[in-house]
């Protein structure tokens, strides 16, 4: 099964093709990145109108890359949300009349979903499995006890783990997008900063707007005292506490609910102190982290996600993009 993805919920533009939920046969993204630096984040009206800008062209050089014909596809997936109203509303219709006009059935997509599947592109999932959703706008803890079957055992309390990662970099003057570059820096310095306990305790919930407020305040006061801060030791303090709550979190997860494989998803899956930390503290089972270039946004997790939602429920959308929500992510 050939399938076309779209993606649009944030600031990239992108459209995929994929085969048989595995086979990434094209996968443009068009990032705006560039543009939205210079306001310190992403400006919602300038995306929609950047993503009309760009998707006639994505979608004309996705299928150029495959080398497919229209007639070839068999199913359209599309990010239907969460995301930014504007900038979904472009990848939406664009899929709508895509599917329409080719006489193609139309799937809609739960965004993390699509971070979940971009680690079918790496290994086949195994079940029961945990995975780790850290995103832009997510922070969850799912098990899955089989394909497009979702159960969301903890989530963030207040921000999300890469809304903390910007905003901390922009405490310090980073720039946009600060996750990979607070990334950077730690690897750097050293965890000397004293950081607050984030833990909530026993359960599989998070919370990052303390830590959040503390490094502001950390960075306010040094300043006021006239003082440098190190902003590599403040970066590598942050991340180290930030990833010692995930993985510990993950490993109860696995540990209670008997996980053969474990995984991780959406943005901040690119972390390498992350990832560092989980490969040296995550032994017992398998792990899979999706190659970094499907870490973030991008059309091939969507189209992935988009196969298993079809096959599993033999159900397509209808234009209105209304059907009932199949999953527990919301
Ligand atoms: O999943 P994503 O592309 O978009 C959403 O669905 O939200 O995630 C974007 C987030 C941003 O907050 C960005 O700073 C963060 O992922 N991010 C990282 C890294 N690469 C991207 N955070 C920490 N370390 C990284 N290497
Ligand atoms: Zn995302």
């Amino acid at each position: 099964m050939i399938v076309l993805s779209v993606e649009s919920s944030c600031d990239e533009t992108s459209v995929s093709i994929t085969r048989n939920g595995k086979e990434v046969l094209s996968n443009i993204v068009l990032s705006q990145i560039d543009i939205h630096k210079a306001y310190g984040g992403v400006v919602p009206e300038i995306a929609s109108r950047e993503h009309i800008k760009g998707i006639t062209m994505v979608f004309e050089e996705a299928l150029n890359e495959a080398n497919i014909e229209k007639k070839d596809i068999n199913l359209v997936a599309v990010t239907k949300g969460p995301g930014l109203i504007g900038s979904l509303l472009v990848g939406v219709n664009a899929a709508k009349a895509f599917a329409f006009s080719n006489d193609i059935d139309l799937v809609g997509v739960h965004h993390i979903a699509g971070h979940i599947y971009a680690n079918e592109i790496s290994e086949d999932l195994e079940f029961p499995l945990i995975c780790l959703v850290v995103s832009g706008g997510h922070t969850e803890l799912v098990l899955m006890k089989e394909h497009y079957d979702f159960e969301k055992l903890g989530e963030t309390l207040d921000d999300a783990v890469g809304e903390a990662y910007d905003k901390v970099a922009r405490t310090v003057g980073l720039g946009y997008p600060g996750g990979p570059i607070v990334d950077k820096l730690a690897a750097t310095g050293n965890p000397s900063y004293k950081m607050p306990n984030i833990s909530l305790g026993d359960t599989y919930n998070f919370s990052f707007s303390g830590i959040k407020s503390h490094v502001i305040n950390l960075v306010h006061n040094i300043n006021q005292r006239n003082e440098e801060v190190n902003i590599p030791d403040l970066c590598a303090s942050f991340q180290e506490t930030v990833s010692e709550v995930l993985v510990t979190k993950s490993l109860k997860a696995i540990k209670e609910y008997d996980a053969k494989m474990f995984i991780i998803a959406g943005g901040v899956a690119a972390n390498k102190g992350l990832r560092k930390k989980i490969s040296e503290r995550i032994t017992m089972v398998n792990v899979v982290v999706p190659e970094f270039k499907y870490c973030t946004d991008n059309a091939a997790m969507i189209g992935i996600a988009g196969y298993y939602q079809y096959s599993k429920n033999n159900q397509t959308d209808d234009m209105s993009l209304n059907g009932v929500s199949r999953m527990n992510l919301e």
